[in-house]
C-alpha cells in the first residue's frame, strides 16, 4: 500500500492506474478503522482492480461544540488494518491542502431538501460539509465507484443526490451496517462509551428491530410507535434527538400506505451522539 498526503502524488498515482485502463474504487473515511469500514475496503476490492482509500478528519463538518478536536486518530492502526483488507492507496491530506484559505473562504456544495430534516436539522452546516469535501476528494481520486454505509443512511441520500444533481460519473454503492453482537452499529464514536453505556447503547438498535416488527405484523399508528419509542429509549438514560419512520427515499414522515420505510433514530448517551436505521419494505399486495 502506498500512502500519499501530497495532491500531485494522489494524482500520479491514480493516473498510472487510469492509463492501464484499471477501475478505480474509492472509500472516504475520517479513520479510527474499524470493521464497518474496513468492509468498505473489501467490497471495494471486489468491485474495482484499484483502492484507495482516504482518512481526513474534515473541520468543515463538525459543529463548533462538536467532538473535532477530541476525534480518535489512530493513524498506525488504520494503516495495518488497510493493509490487511488490500487497500492500494491511502490518501491523508491535511486541513490546509484541503482548505487552503480556511474553511470560511472556501467554496462549499450545499445539497436543499434532504439536509433539512434529521441530522441535518440538529446539525446545521453539517451536510455541506460532508458534500463539500466529498466532492473536493471525488474531483481529486476521480474514482469509478466510491462506498458509503448504510449505517449514515442520509449522508448517502445527500451524496446520491449531489451526484445526480452535479452530473459526476461515480457509482455509489452501498454496504450494510457492520454491527458488534450486541447488534449496537459499530462507529468510531463508541470508544467514548463506558462499558455500561455500550450494554444501554444496544438498546437503540433493539428498539429499531422491535419497531420494525410491529410494522411488519400491521401496526400503522406511526405517531404513537414514535412515541413509544422515544418513552423506551428515555427510559433507559438517553436524549433523544429524533426517532422517526420515514419514507426511504424522501426522509418526509412515511404514511401508512408507504411500502419503502426507513426508521432513523439519532440519541445521545452522556455527550455521546449515536445513530442509526433500519430499512423494511412491506408489500403493498
Ligand atoms: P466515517 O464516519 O469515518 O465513515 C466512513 C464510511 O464508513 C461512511 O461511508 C460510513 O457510513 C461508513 N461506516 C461507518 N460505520 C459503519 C458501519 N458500522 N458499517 C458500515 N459502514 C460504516 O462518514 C464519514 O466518515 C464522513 O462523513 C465522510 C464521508 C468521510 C466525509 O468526511
Amino acid at each position: 500500500m502506498i500512502t500519499v498526503s501530497r495532491i500531485k502524488d494522489l494524482r500520479a498515482a491514480i493516473q498510472q492506474q487510469k492509463q492501464a485502463r484499471k477501475r478505480v474504487a474509492f472509500v472516504p473515511t475520517m479513520g479510527n478503522l474499524h470493521a464497518g469500514h474496513i468492509s468498505l475496503v473489501k467490497r471495494a476490492h471486489e468491485m474495482a482492480d484499484y483502492v484507495v482509500t482516504s482518512i481526513f478528519v474534515n473541520p468543515l463538518q463538525f459543529g463548533a461544540h462538536e467532538d473535532l478536536d477530541k476525534y480518535p486518530r489512530t493513524l498506525d492502526a488504520d494503516k495495518a488494518q488497510l493493509v490487511n483488507a488490500g487497500n492500494h492507496a491511502l490518501y491523508t491530506p491535511t486541513a490546509t491542502q484541503i482548505y487552503p484559505k480556511g474553511l470560511e473562504q472556501h467554496t462549499k456544495v450545499i445539497v436543499p431538501g434532504i439536509t433539512e430534516s434529521h441530522c441535518g436539522a440538529s446539525r446545521p452546516g453539517h451536510f455541506t460539509g460532508v458534500s463539500t469535501v466529498v466532492n473536493i476528494l471525488f474531483n481529486l481520486v476521480q474514482p469509478d465507484i466510491a462506498l458509503f454505509g448504510e449505517k449514515d443512511y442520509q449522508q448517502v441520500a445527500v451524496i446520491r443526490k449531489m451526484v445526480k444533481d452535479l452530473g459526476m460519473p461515480i457509482q455509489i454503492e452501498t454496504v450494510a451496517t457492520m454491527r458488534e453482537p450486541s447488534g449496537l452499529a459499530m462507529s468510531s464514536r463508541n470508544g467514548y462509551l463506558s462499558a455500561a453505556e455500550k450494554q444501554t447503547a444496544a438498546k437503540i438498535y433493539k428498539l429499531l428491530k422491535d419497531m420494525a416488527s410491529r410494522i411488519e405484523k400491521g401496526a400503522r399508528d406511526y405517531d404513537s410507535l414514535i412515541l413509544a419509542g422515544k418513552a423506551t429509549l428515555a427510559d433507559v438514560g438517553f436524549e433523544v434527538d429524533y426517532l422517526s419512520i420515514a419514507q426511504s427515499d424522501t426522509l418526509a414522515p412515511a404514511k401508512p400506505e408507504d411500502s419503502e420505510i426507513t426508521l432513523l433514530v439519532a440519541a445521545k448517551l452522556g455527550s455521546t451522539r449515536l445513530i442509526d436505521n433500519i430499512s423494511i419494505s412491506l408489500s403493498t399486495s
